[in-house]
C-alpha cells in the first residue's frame, strides 16, 4: 500500500499568525496519527516562519511512525538535524520570499556538496531523500550522490489547466518513476496534492509516499484532523485497490 505523509507545517502556520501557543502541530501530529498517518513531515525552515525548534524536539519524542523532516542545505538546520536524527529528511531548496516550497532542488548543480552532506546523514542513520523535479537528470544526479530515495514533485501535475494536461503531466511522472527505480531509487511525491488530484497518482504512479499537507489541513478544519486524515487514507485505499485490478 502506498504510505501517506502528512504535512502538519500549515497548522504551525496558523499558530504563528498570533504567535501563540495553538494550534499546536504536535496535537495535530498525534490525531494524525490516529487518523492512520504512516509519516509525519515537518519543514524547518530557517526563517522558522510555521514550525519551531520546540516543535521539532518534541516531535522527535512522540511521533512513532516515521518523522520525515523537510530541509534545507544551510549549516544551522543541518546541525539540528544531525543532532536530532529524524528517521528521514527529505532536502529541499528553500527561498526567503516563497510562500511554499516552488520548485525542486537542483542535484545537479550541487553534487559534491550533496555526495558529502548525505554520507554524513546516511553514516548517522538517517534516510535520505531529495525532492526534485521529474527530469532525468535530476534523477540520475540523485542516484550518483547517493540519495536512497527522491520526493518527485508533483505541483505542475496539481497545477494544471485542463485535463489534456494533467494526463501530459501523470506521463512526465510516470516515466520518472521508471528512471528512479532503475537507478535503484525509491520514489515519493508530493505538493499540490489534493482530494480532487490524488486518485489519479495513486493509479498511474508506483509511489512508495505521498506527502500531503495543506489540503488535508484544510479539510481537518471542517471535519478535524483526524478524519480528514482518515478520508485521505480511504481515498488512496480505494485508488490502490482500483490499479491492483487493472
Ligand atoms: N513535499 C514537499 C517537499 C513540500 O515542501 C511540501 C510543502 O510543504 C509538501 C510535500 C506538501 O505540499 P502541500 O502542502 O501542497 O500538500
Amino acid at each position: 500500500m502506498i504510505k501517506l505523509g502528512v504535512n502538519v507545517d500549515h497548522v504551525a502556520t496558523i499558530r504563528q499568525a498570533r504567535m501563540t501557543y495553538e494550534p499546536d502541530p504536535v496535537t495535530a501530529a498525534g490525531l494524525a496519527d490516529l487518523g492512520g498517518a504512516d509519516v509525519i513531515t515537518i519543514h524547518l525552515r530557517e526563517d522558522r516562519r510555521h514550525i519551531q525548534d520546540r516543535d521539532l524536539d518534541l516531535l522527535r519524542e512522540t511521533v512513532f511512525t516515521k518523522l520525515n523532516l523537510e530541509m534545507a542545505t544551510s549549516q544551522e538546520i543541518v546541525d539540528i538535524a544531525l543532532k536530532l536524527k529524524p528517521a528521514q529528511i527529505t532536502l529541499v531548496p528553500e527561498k526567503r520570499q516563497e510562500i511554499t516550497t516552488e520548485g525542486g532542488l537542483s542535484v545537479t548543480t550541487q553534487k559534491k556538496m550533496l555526495t558529502d552532506l548525505i554520507k554524513r546523514f546516511k553514516d548517522n542513520d538517517i534516510y535520505v531523500s531529495l525532492f526534485i523535479d521529474p527530469d532525468k537528470d535530476q534523477i540520475i544526479a540523485s542516484s550518483d550522490v547517493g540519495a536512497q530515495s527522491i520526493e518527485l514533485h508533483t505541483g505542475s501535475y496539481a497545477n494544471a489547466e485542463s485535463e489534456e494536461q494533467s494526463t501530459e503531466l501523470l506521463k512526465i511522472l510516470n516515466v520518472a518513476v521508471g528512471i528512479a527505480q532503475n537507478q535503484g531509487l525509491r520514489v515519493n511525491a508530493g505538493h499540490g496534492l489534493t482530494y480532487k488530484n490524488t486518485g489519479p497518482v495513486v493509479e498511474q504512479l508506483d509511489i512508495e509516499e505521498l506527502h500531503i499537507g495543506h489540503s488535508i489541513v484544510s479539510r481537518a478544519i471542517f471535519v478535524g484532523i483526524e478524519a480528514a486524515v482518515r478520508e485521505m487514507k480511504d481515498l488512496i485505499y480505494k485508488h490502490y485497490m482500483i490499479k491492483q485490478s487493472l
